[in-house]
């Protein structure tokens, strides 16, 4: 009798128990990590504004509203006035551009709400990466197609070691065209 429990005991119950202690810490490892690589993160926007109309079917350069990516560390999320160099005209009959209007004569800020973000820790900056030729979309996939802005790729230490380390075989025109050399992968140049 004694020997037939502790025979349940250890053939049964403990493999059982295991099993769902292991499948339950892989499941919150995976859904964690997803959430904390910001994957498929796309908050709705307090103006309904897309890139896929204003980037893609129209064409603006990117640089023509984020004017920040060949100066320093910010790319830079334009000012009203920017969208107003459009829209004291253009579609003013719309009322997502008499929302955007309003912000505009109240001199106040459109809230976007931040995509992309690094911890604190991390130090990033969008000029040396594009000032040597990287495409915005390496980073941050095919903008210029997405109504609404997602994160696609994530920005894990990992993911930036990873082009650091292969950066002139993935990018060999580059190397010729703007001198592009391997990122660094020394702690203090990412952690400051
Ligand atoms: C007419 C102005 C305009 C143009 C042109 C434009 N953007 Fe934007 N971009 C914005 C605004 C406004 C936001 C903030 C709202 C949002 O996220 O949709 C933004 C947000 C973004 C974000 C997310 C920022 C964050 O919070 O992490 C990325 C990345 C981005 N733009 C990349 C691009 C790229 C790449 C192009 C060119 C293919 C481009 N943008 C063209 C105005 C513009
Ligand atoms: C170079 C000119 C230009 C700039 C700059 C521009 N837009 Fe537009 N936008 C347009 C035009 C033109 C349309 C209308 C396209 C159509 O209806 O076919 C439009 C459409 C829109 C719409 C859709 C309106 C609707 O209800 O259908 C929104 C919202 C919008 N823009 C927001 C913005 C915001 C926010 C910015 C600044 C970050 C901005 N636009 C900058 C030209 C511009
Ligand atoms: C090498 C990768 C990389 C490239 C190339 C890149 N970005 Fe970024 N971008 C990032 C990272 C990482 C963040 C988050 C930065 C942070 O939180 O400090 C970011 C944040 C942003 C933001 C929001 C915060 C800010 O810095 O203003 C915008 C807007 C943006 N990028 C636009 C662009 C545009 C436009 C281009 C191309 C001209 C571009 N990025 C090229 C990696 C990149
Ligand atoms: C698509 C490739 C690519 C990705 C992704 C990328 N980098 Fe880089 N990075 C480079 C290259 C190439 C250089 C070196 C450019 C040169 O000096 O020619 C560089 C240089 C740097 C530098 C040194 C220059 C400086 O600003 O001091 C830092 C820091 C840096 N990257 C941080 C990051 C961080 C943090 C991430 C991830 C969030 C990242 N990078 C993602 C390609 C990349
Ligand atoms: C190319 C840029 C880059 C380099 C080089 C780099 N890191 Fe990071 N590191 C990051 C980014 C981005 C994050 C935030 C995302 C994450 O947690 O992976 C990070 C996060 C971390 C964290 C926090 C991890 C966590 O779980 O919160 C530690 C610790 C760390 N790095 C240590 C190091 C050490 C030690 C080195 C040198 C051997 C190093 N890093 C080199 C970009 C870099």
């Amino acid at each position: 009798m004694r020997k037939s429990v502790l025979d349940y005991i250890l053939r049964i119950y403990l493999p059982v128990t295991l099993l769902i202690v292991v499948a339950t810490y892989t499941v919150t490892y995976f859904v964690s990590r997803e959430e904390r690589y910001h994957v498929g993160y796309a908050p709705t926007q307090p103006i309904n504004y897309s890139h896929e109309l204003h980037a893609g079917q129209m064409g603006i350069d990117c640089q023509y509203c984020h004017t920040g990516v060949t100066k320093g560390r910010h790319a830079m999320v334009p000012p009203v006035s920017t969208c107003m160099n459009c829209h004291q005209v253009a579609r003013t009959d719309s009322p997502e551009i008499q929302k955007l209007t309003k912000f505009y004569n109240d001199d106040q800020p459109v809230p976007w709400k931040r995509v992309h973000k690094l911890p604190e820790h991390v130090y990033f900056n969008h000029s040396v990466h594009v000032n040597k030729g990287l495409a915005c979309q390496e980073c941050h996939g095919q903008i210029q197609t997405m109504p609404v802005v997602a994160q696609v790729k994530p920005f894990m230490m990992a993911d930036c070691l990873e082009c650091h380390r292969t950066a002139k075989e993935k990018f060999p025109h580059l190397v010729s065209l703007t001198g592009l050399k391997n990122g660094p992968e020394n702690c203090t140049a990412c952690h400051r």
